[in-house]
């Protein structure tokens, strides 16, 4: 992704800082909408993973909806042009306010998380004299094949409703007048690269769908969630997740009624890997295994390897010498303030500019001012 040209004109910007390639966004959202939207399925942006405006303004262009999950990002795709009938709303605690706001906004579902839920939305709604659409969010126990933190499809896992106790909404489902139950909603995790786990969610929809039929309830919408993984091994290899596999696994295994719709909520697999973080080298230190490459972004920046284990490339723009081991660190007061350990990297220096790759979701949104430092800057392909 980056050449001398990229290297000169970082120089002169202040580290470190989010870089965001708008053409590897646009290809991106190209092939999403080739392989997804131009099949008639509706998917919604995630835009937890990524909020910044000049990305919204690209996704918002190539068709997508929104996904949120807070009062704030509802205001903030609503903002950034969307329509409310575009935007689906997510989250395992909705306050009341943001229930409130998101009834005054008439977006196109409330994605409920539990049986309470519903009955509070219920409540609020009929004092607003509104009818809200649910999507009952259900918990399908499927194995996502992920890191643990983002496995979000299990039994133990606090997301969603337990299938079984669909039978106790089913009978308060009458009395609950402010209530359209108009979908059902999945989503197993997130960075789930095998195809596997998402078969086993189509299966388990379609058994769900037939219970609820056996119940006389026909839903209008079927929503899958997301989670499509990205290669964190080789981003220039495969900078864009093959979507075309992707959507035929739904095309294939999922039961869909007549005049259904089918959403799904994609926030990594199309943010991913068009960001990465630049910083500079402040020091180098020799340790007695390894060399410490001692950055000036950290953990504030991209929480991701301190809270995952996860390993984001790491790409040395300014040296072409030969390699060398390193643990690339940051300059937080923590030991987990490490993006990588042992790693060979061309010989660095100080001063030296390295790009930390697929950092364009959940990297940013995630950032924040421990140890009081400053917010990283933002600057896109077509400023430099
Ligand atoms: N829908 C729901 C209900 C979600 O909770 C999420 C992500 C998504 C869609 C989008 O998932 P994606 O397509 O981006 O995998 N901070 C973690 C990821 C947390 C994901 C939370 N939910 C990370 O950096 O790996």
């Amino acid at each position: 992704m980056f050449d001398s040209h990229h290297a000169e004109r970082f120089r002169s910007i202040k580290t470190p800082f989010f870089y965001y390639s708008l053409n590897l966004l646009e290809r991106t959202l190209e092939e999403v909408s080739k392989h997804g939207i131009s099949k008639g399925y509706h998917v919604h942006y995630a835009i937890k993973a990524n909020n910044n405006d000049r990305i919204l303004e690209r996704v918002k262009a190539a068709g997508l909806g929104i996904d949120c999950v807070s009062g704030k990002e509802i205001e903030k795709a609503l903002s950034a042009g969307f329509t409310p009938e575009q935007i689906a709303f997510a989250g395992v605690g909705k306050t009341d306010e943001e229930i409130q706001y998101g009834l005054d906004s008439d977006i196109f579902s409330f994605n409920c998380e539990s049986i309470q839920e519903i009955e509070v939305l219920n409540e609020i709604a009929e004092n607003a004299g509104k009818v809200a659409n649910v999507s009952v969010r259900l918990n399908p126990n499927v194995e996502a094949k992920t890191h643990k933190y983002i496995t979000t499809g299990l039994n133990e896992n606090k997301f969603g409703v337990n299938p079984e106790k669909l039978t106790i909404l089913f009978e308060k489902l009458p009395a609950l007048n402010a209530i359209n139950l108009t979908g059902i909603h999945f989503h197993i995790g997130s960075q789930i690269t095998e195809l596997q786990p998402f078969i086993d969610l189509a299966k388990k929809v379609n058994a769900i769908q037939d219970f609820f039929e056996d119940h006389d309830i026909q839903l209008n919408h079927v929503n899958v969630g997301g989670g499509y993984g990205i290669n964190y091994e080789q981003p220039d290899g495969e900078p864009i997740p093959d979507f075309e596999a992707f959507f035929n696994v739904f095309d294939k295994h999922l039961k869909i009624r007549d005049g259904q719709q089918v959403h799904f909520e994609l926030g990594r697999s199309i943010v991913g890997q068009c960001g990465s973080l630049i910083s500079k080298v402040l020091f180098i230190k020799e340790g007695i295994t390894t060399n410490f490459a001692v950055l000036d972004a950290g953990m504030t920046e991209l929480i991701r390897p301190a809270l995952y284990q996860a390993a984001h490339s790491v790409d040395v723009l300014t040296s072409s010498m030969p390699e060398k081991k390193y643990d690339v660190v940051g300059p937080i007061c923590e030991s987990s303030d490490t993006f990588r350990t042992g790693i060979d990297l061309p010989e660095i220096k100080r001063g030296d500019l390295v790009a930390i790759r697929s950092a364009g979701a959940y990297g940013q949104v995630m950032s924040s001012d421990f140890n009081l430092r400053e917010r990283a800057k933002t600057v896109y392909s077509d400023e430099i």
